[in-house]
Formats: C-alpha cells, structure tokens, sequence
C-alpha cells in the first residue's frame, strides 16, 4: 500500500456511499485502509499496490447539507506517479481515484461504484429480475513471496501461505499435488510475485486452487450446471461480477437406458454394472457441454475453477457413482441428502482446471433433489409473509408451500405429459410446435402459433413464414392451451370427454374408435402430419394435473388452508404455460390471474446463485434442514385428491376467481356411460 504523506496528527471525517458508513481516520490515511477500518465494501486484488484497479472510488467535492459536511477541493492527496501511470496506461475513468493511493486529507465523501464492491448485488435480467449477490468461493489474491534464503530454509509452499498470511491475513491453506507440482516454476517465471486463486467456502478450508506469475488481470469462471433426467443445461458464469457469458444445453444421454427416472433405476436392477454405464454417460456429457460454453465464451477450460451442479436425487447418485436402487422403492432412502464439496476430477469433469471445485446442493427428501433445493433458494417463499405456492413442473413436479412461519415440499409424479411426450402429437418445443392455441367458441375453428414465428396461424403471411420449420407437432403448453381451449370452448366437458361432431356442431371432432378426436391441423394430403388431440391425451393431462393437484391439495391440508395467496410457476416449462389455461384445466389451485407468475429456470437461478455466492450456499444449507417434507407415496389423502382432481377444472374445490373471467358451457357428452378411458389409477413415479 502506498506510503502516507507526513501530515500533523489529526484525523477527517469520512463518509461512504451508498453505504453511508462513516467515521473519522488520521489524516494522510489512504482510502483503502480507511474503508477496511470502517468496514466498507472496496475490493483490491493486488493488496494496494497499484496494480489492479479494483480499489477505484469516486470523491465528491463542494457541500453535502444530507451529511452535514463541506469537502475541501484537498481533501484527497494529490493525484502520485502510481495513478498517474495506471491512468495513463489502462484509462481510469473522470473523476475516479484509485483507492489504495489516494490518502484522506480532509473531510471527504467517497463513493464506492458498484465495479468495486467486494459483495456486490448484481441485477441480473432474467425471465425474473433477480439481485445476485455476490459473494464467490474463489477470488484472486496477488501476493509478493519472498525468496528462497539457504540461511532460513522454508520450502516455497510455506513462503506463500506465510506471504498470504501477511499481506492478506489468510490463516492456513492446503493445495493439491497438481497445483504444488506447478508451483516452484511459477514462482519464479513471476519473479516471486504471484496471482492465486484461492478457493474458501462456508465449511472454512481455503485451498490454493492455481498460481499465475505476476498479476493476472483476468477473471475466472464457473459452471452452473442443471443436471436434469432429460436435459443437462449450463450457464458459463464470470465469478466477479455474476455475467452468463454463455448457456448451452444437451440431452442427457442416459436416455438411451431409460426415458424416466424409474426405468433408469430398473435398468440398474436388471443389468449388473449398469449404474456405472450410466454414470460414465452423465461424466461424458457434462464435459462435453463444458467444452460447448468454453468455446462459445471464448475462454480457456483453464479459467473455469469451479462448477455448481443441482440435479434430482437419481441423477445425483448416478452422477456420484452411487447405486441409485435404494431410491426406486419405498422408503426411497438416499446414501446422502447433505452438499457435497469435492474434486470435478472426482466426478471425471477434466474439461475445466485440474483443480476446479465442485459444489452439489443439497437433497431435500428421496423424491426432492438438489434441483429442488435450488428453486428454493431462487425464489425464498420463507422471506414472505404471503403464502406462496411454488411449482417446479417437470417430469416430476416439485411443489413448495410456503411463508415466513413454515415451508413445506413434496415430489408429484406427473409424468412426462406436460413435457409433450406420450401425447399423440406431442413433441418437444422446438421450431415447428405449436405452443400457443385459440378455439373460436361459436365456430369450434383453431388458430395456432408454432415456435419460431410470431404470426397467428389465420394471419396472413403464415404459411411462408412457418415454410421453412413446417408443423410438426404439439409441445407441453401447447397440449395445456389445447386441452383447456376445448373445454371453453364446449368441445370437451367437465369429465374430460371429448363430444362427438353431433354434440359439439363442428366436423373436426372425428370419431376415433369409440372415442373422438379434434382435429386441429391437417397436411396429411401433402405427405405432411395430421394433428389431433385424441381421448388418449386428454387422459394424459388429466393424469399430470390431477398429480401436480393432488400434491398441491396435499400441502393445503398440511398447513391448514384452503386458498393460497400467489403461484409461482417455475421451470423452463413453467414460462411458457399461460395461467389461465393452468387454470381452467385445475392445474393449481384457484387464485387470482394477476397473483400467477413464472419464475423462468429457478433451478438454474437457484445454481447460479450458489456458484456466485458462499453465503447462498450456507443458506439454502440451513433452509432444506427446516422445510417440512410430505411423501406423496405414503399419504392416505393423496389418491383421495387425485380423484377429485380429475374433473377439468375439478370435481369439488370451487374456482371462483376462474369464474369471474371464464364461463365455462355446462356441457356433459356421456350418452351411453362411456368414459372414454381410463380416468383413475393411481400412477407410478416417473422420472
Ligand atoms: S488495490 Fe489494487 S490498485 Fe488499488
């Protein structure tokens, strides 16, 4: 740090912002050690000497009346030859000073921009605007070792921690074999003054996770990394200011063994060696898609030296190499539910730094994973007092209810209908699906929109715009929308049956067998698809819904009410359904239109804010110990809820907020008994 100027021994007052922490140092302090001293938030990597930049504040001069004090235009030292060169060399911007040289030498204001705040809140856009906090396991120290002295041999390792310890007061750390096969080189290439990456989470042990000669002026990176049943998606993430410099996903190989989570572990049970086929597979993937975001963010795999993985139990224990059989029958008991802190090597993640860091969150129950623990940490229902439903529609949904008082979460197998799989069109969003539906209610006509074009499907325009992808299908919220719309608009009534042309005055309901279907779109003269919503998949829906409601209800009756004051509709699915469509089929609970809202990706969300933030991870640590846990499979009410559920929008809850917007035609098509399929059974867990 630079020296202090010889000034008599007097002291100014100084005041921070935004902080607004104040106080009074000697004069010729440098603003560095006053803000350590008053406990202000101003980084420094070079450990002030100039060299970094991160210290930068900006002084305001002339008269501040809000806290009473007039700053003199000498109330900072005068710009010295250290600035003078950095400014001259990198730019500093107007009126910025750099912390660690200008000294206080009179009463000052200082602002702190938010580029030098050591735990910044970053606003990141996202589909919910969310404030990152930041607060990483890995930061950057640049220290200054002293060199080898036959007089007084030290080995270089103890030199560094002895280095670190005085000119950064980091206590004791420990380093792999890899990173110490390194050192002494480094050492030495950088004449004894180094950058280090040092890794310190809430669990107290800092590790030296690599070494640069000189100082590095250059961020690092981490991975966060949701690991789901059928897709593995990441975000490469810049561990200083929380910025996503790339996202990419894959699907997850082990589909090739098993679509859903239960086949998977039945492939296991069959086939000896089978999890550690499956392991191999997730292991690969992931590096893969580690070398997808190194590309796309033009960074070295080098730089990346941490990954935050969240995933569901099942993919949890296949990541880990654990035998997931325990987790395919009741009492669905996992090896662990605490984090894990390890090695990426360990889990064969090598496409990133030898040494980088591994952080998986922590499981909340055998059916209620990693990736639900991060949706609650995205979206806190215990920091509200309103009581809030979070529903994480995936295979499986995962559901939390919750306020201020108490959270309580359970696991729904829904079943990948909402996905679009197992319906007769349906197929995964992707350009040419049809996500969005309309159904005029006097001429029972459909307009659609597809992925990948903007245009209605009755506006002019369409059919060149939709020639390139075609339509191909029906993805989940497009099947929701569907199925909803034909209950508005009489096509469909309140058992799930779907009228034949008599009934419902439109030809495109056609018979099916003993059942009908609606046609919504027909290029089967051209060679091209036929799209129905068939009986089959109104089944289908039912099914999901009635799960998804079942555990909703299930929760309801655990906390002892019967209405719930907002919805919070999570997952990269989650975004696309419309809330009242959700509704009408009685997806969840009746509320309000304007109390329902998406939470985009939370799991993501939730990854990312552990990878940014140690505190993040300690809290949500805290937070899984104290949220309630319902097991769906065990609850005798569940089957009972799952029943009722199965009417559209449902059999007996009232849905009054639905009715002030939608009027649902009292139509009943079961002339002859029929009921059109099979509308009960108790489903099994799906993955
Ligand atoms: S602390 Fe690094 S330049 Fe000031």
């Amino acid at each position: 740090m630079t020296e202090a100027p010889k000034v008599d021994a007097k002291d100014a007052l100084v005041i921070f912002t935004p902080s607004g922490k104040r106080g009074r140092v000697s004069l010729g302090t440098p603003v560095l050690t006053a803000a350590r001293q008053l406990g202000v938030d101003l980084d420094s990597v070079c450990g002030g000497r100039g060299i970094c930049s991160k210290c930068q504040i900006t002084p305001g001069y002339g008269e501040f009346a809000k806290h009473a004090v007039t700053v003199a235009p000498d109330a900072l030292s005068p710009i010295n030859t250290v600035e003078e060169r950095y400014d001259r060399v990198r730019g500093l911007k107007p009126g910025r000073r750099l912390g660690c040289q200008a000294c206080i030498m009179g009463d000052v204001v200082l602002d702190v921009p938010p580029e030098s705040q050591l735990h910044r809140q970053v606003i990141r856009k996202s589909a919910a605007e969310r404030v990152m906090k930041m607060d990483p396991a890995t930061r950057l120290y640049y220290v200054e070792v002293a060199e080898p002295d036959i007089h007084d041999p030290t080995g270089d390792f103890q030199r560094l921690s002895t280095a670190l310890k005085n000119q950064w007061g980091i206590g004791s750390i420990t380093a792999d074999l890899d990173v110490l096969r390194a050192l002494q080189k480094t050492l030495r290439k950088g004449q004894f003054k180094v950058t280090a990456a040092l890794h310190k989470d809430h669990t107290g042990t800092t590790r030296l996770l690599d070494l640069w000669p000189g100082f590095r002026d250059a961020p690092l990176y981490g991975l966060a990394i949701d690991l789901g049943s059928t897709t593995i998606a990441g975000h490469l993430v810049d561990l200083t200011d929380g910025r996503v410099l790339a996202s990419s996903g894959l699907m997850n190989p082990q589909i090739r063994f098993g679509e859903d989570l239960m086949s998977r572990v039945s492939y296991v049970m069959m086939n000896p060696g089978g999890d550690l086929e499956m392991t191999a597979a997730v292991r690969d993937a992931l590096n893969t898609l580690a070398e997808v975001l190194t590309i796309e963010g033009g960074i070295t795999a080098h730089d990346i030296v941490e990954a935050v993985i969240v995933c569901n139990p099942v993919m949890h224990h296949l990541l880990l190499g654990i035998d997931p059989v325990e987790l395919g029958q009741a009492p669905f008991a996992l090896a662990t539910s605490d984090s894990i802190h390890l090695a990426c090597s360990e889990v064969g993640m090598t496409a990133l730094n030898p040494s980088a860091r591994g952080y998986i969150l922590p499981l909340i129950a055998g059916h209620v994973g990693a990736d639900a623990a991060a949706v609650a940490l995205s979206e806190a229902p215990e920091a509200r007092d309103d009581l809030s439903l979070v529903v994480d529609v995936g295979t499986n949904a995962e559901i939390f209810l919750g306020n201020s008082t108490r959270v309580l979460a359970c696991s729904s197998p829904t079943g990948p209908a909402f996905e679009g799989a197992q319906i007769s069109s349906g197929q995964r969003a992707a350009p040419g699906a049809i996500e969005r539906l309309e159904i005029d209610p006097i001429t029972k006509e459909p307009r659609f929109r597809v992925i990948g074009c903007d245009l209605w499907s009755d506006d002019p325009g369409f059919a060149a715009a939709t020639a390139q992808t075609g339509i191909t299908g029906i993805c989940g919220s497009g099947i929701i929308e569907a199925v909803a719309e034909m209950r508005m608009a009489g096509l469909l009534d309140g058992s799930g049956l779907i009228g034949g042309p008599d009934q419902t005055g439109t030809p495109r309901s056609e018979p099916t067998g003993r059942t009908f279907a609606y046609l919504i779109h027909d290029e089967s003269k051209s060679g091209g698809p036929r799209i129905t919503v068939t009986q089959g998949d109104v089944r289908a829906i039912q099914l999901a819904k009635s799960a998804l409601y079942a555990g909703t209800r299930l929760l309801m009756d655990e906390m002892g009410v019967d209405t719930v004051d907002r919805v919070v509709l999570a997952g990269a699915f989650g975004a696309h359904i419309s809330p009242k469509h959700a509704m009408v089929l009685g997806m969840i609970p009746d509320v309000a239109l304007e109390k329902v809202t998406s939470a985009g990706n939370a799991a993501g969300t939730g990854a990312r804010m552990a990878l940014c933030s140690v505190s993040a991870r300690a809290a949500i640590e805290a937070q899984v110990r104290r949220i309630t846990k319902v097991e769906t499979a065990i609850a005798p009410r569940f089957q009972e809820h799952f029943v009722a559920a199965n009417a559209i929008p449902h059999a007996t809850d009232p849905f009054p907020e639905l009715a002030r917007i939608v009027t649902l035609p009292d139509v009943s098509f079961n002339t002859n008994g029929a009921s059109g399929g099979d509308s009960g059974g108790r489903r099994r867990r799906r993955g």
